[in-house]
């Protein structure tokens, strides 16, 4: 066998598998939306399968209450991501143990990020009113929105009464009579009535709690068996790279960035349309698994102590393992998520071989460190054109990323600065306009 020198690896590109990539990408929607949430979720123990187990409820009071398949849908999707608008791994926690003092903010931030998207409009409004109690609101509970807004107001009352401690079926029957005491103020007495109806069964409650509850949503949850295009992909990763830079007023167009540095060293590269469509996808996901991380080591000044540091390693891992688990976004996991690789196998968390990194992998490594230098950070401002190349250069030199790809970034610098700081302007922009007033005041 001839096994190739390492060092020749280093300067030669790994391309794409030809035929995977020419084809449009069609993903399910079921399996996106709810690896999404899975993601959103991720960041705390007590946090994990929030917004699952929320939807797990509506969807049986909906089924009781005989929804069509259609109107089950858009409540399913409201709950698996209803707290969306909940930016910091701080305020989801505050808000599942009730301590939150304005539950209003991250409903209405909820409500402008999928009012984006065509098809999550609907499940929008539901959101925008789910912490609205019954009391409060001065419609019918025929009005479907009032109706769906309880639904899920209760399911998720309901979920964040569990206590992960103790075995459910020795708490369930004190959860039932606390949501029963809250009947005519926090709750429809006919929301309260649906709702023992369907906990009446120890079936409900152990599903409720599964560790599999991932693979019952998925595999038989009401979805329709929608496949998405390109062009909603590409809308549902902006609205994640929106919850993802969002969080932080500081990072707050990085991954805007790097989609688009890493879909213009596509386009240098000479990939096809596809590829740099699929590229700016991976480049928006690409930081997913920082949902992961406390706000307060992503915000930190100063720089990070070791052990912050083994925390922030867990990012790309998380990133690689969300978006691996939607059926067809393999290979754009692997782009995504090998942004802190090296080509001398010293990056972090996979340590992949110069031999595992294919060509979009080590665009995004470039992408990456290209849009960071740019960008100004709350202790320095962005680097100069000067500053970045010798730093790029370095790390080049080194073998660390790879040469073509960097010196395609310098031989295009200009064009590629100048659309990267467009998009950042313009991400700037709605978030400003949409979120900065609501930042930090829950
Ligand atoms: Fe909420
Ligand atoms: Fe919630
Ligand atoms: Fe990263």
């Amino acid at each position: 066998m001839n096994i190739e020198p390492k060092v020749s690896l280093l300067n030669s590109l790994v391309f794409f598998q030809g035929n995977d990539m020419q084809r449009q990408i069609t993903v399910n929607l079921g399996n996106l939306v709810l690896s999404l949430s899975d993601a959103m979720d991720l960041a705390d123990s007590s946090l994990i399968q929030h917004q699952q187990r929320t939807a797990f409820v509506v969807w049986e009071m909906g089924k009781a209450v005989g929804f069509s398949a259609e109107r089950l849908e858009k409540i399913f999707i409201a709950a698996l991501l209803h707290d969306i608008g909940a930016f910091s791994l701080e305020e989801k926690i505050s808000l599942r143990n009730f301590e939150v003092k304005s539950v209003e903010n991250h409903c209405i931030r909820g409500e402008i990020l999928l009012s984006n998207i065509p098809w999550l409009k609907d499940s929008s409004k539901i959101i925008r009113f789910h912490h609205r109690q019954w009391q409060h609101w001065d419609k019918s509970i025929e009005d479907p929105l009032v109706f769906e807004s309880q639904l899920l107001s209760l399911a998720d009352y309901l979920e964040r009464e569990i206590d992960r401690d103790h075995y459910i079926l020795h708490q369930h029957e004190e959860i039932i009579s606390k949501i029963t005491s809250l009947s005519g103020t926090l709750f429809h007495p006919g929301i309260i009535d649906l709702f023992l109806k369907v906990s009446k069964r120890e079936e409900f409650w152990l599903d409720l709690v599964s560790p599999r509850l991932y693979a019952l949503l998925l595999n038989e949850g009401p979805f329709r068996k929608v496949e998405i295009d390109f062009s909603d992909l590409s809308l549902i990763s902006e609205l994640f790279r929106n919850i993802i830079d969002f969080r932080s007023r500081f990072t707050s167009t990085h991954s805007s960035g790097v989609a688009a540095s890493a879909s213009m060293i596509s386009k240098a590269f000479g990939l096809t349309e596809t590829e740099i469509g699929l590229m700016e996808v991976a480049g928006n996901l690409h930081d997913i698994g920082k949902l992961a991380i406390p706000n307060s080591i992503l915000d930190k000044p100063d720089k990070l102590t070791k052990k912050e540091m083994a925390v922030i390693k867990s990012h790309t891992y998380y990133t690689y393992y969300v978006i691996n688990t939607i059926k067809g976004l393999q290979q754009i996991a692997e782009w995504a998520a090998y942004h802190h690789e090296k080509l001398d196998g010293s990056g972090y968390p996979f340590h992949c071989s110069a031999g595992e990194l294919s060509t979009g992998a080590r665009i995004m490594m470039v992408a990456d460190i290209f849009t960071a230098l740019t960008e100004g950070r709350p202790y320095r401002k962005g680097m100069s054109k000067n500053g970045v190349v010798e730093i790029l250069k370095g790390l080049s030199d080194r073998r660390l990323l790879d040469s073509k790809i960097v010196n395609l970034l310098f031989d295009n610098y200009e064009e590629i600065f100048s659309y990267v700081t467009e998009k950042q302007a313009a991400a700037k922009h709605f978030y400003q306009n949409q979120f900065y007033f609501l930042h930090n005041q829950s």
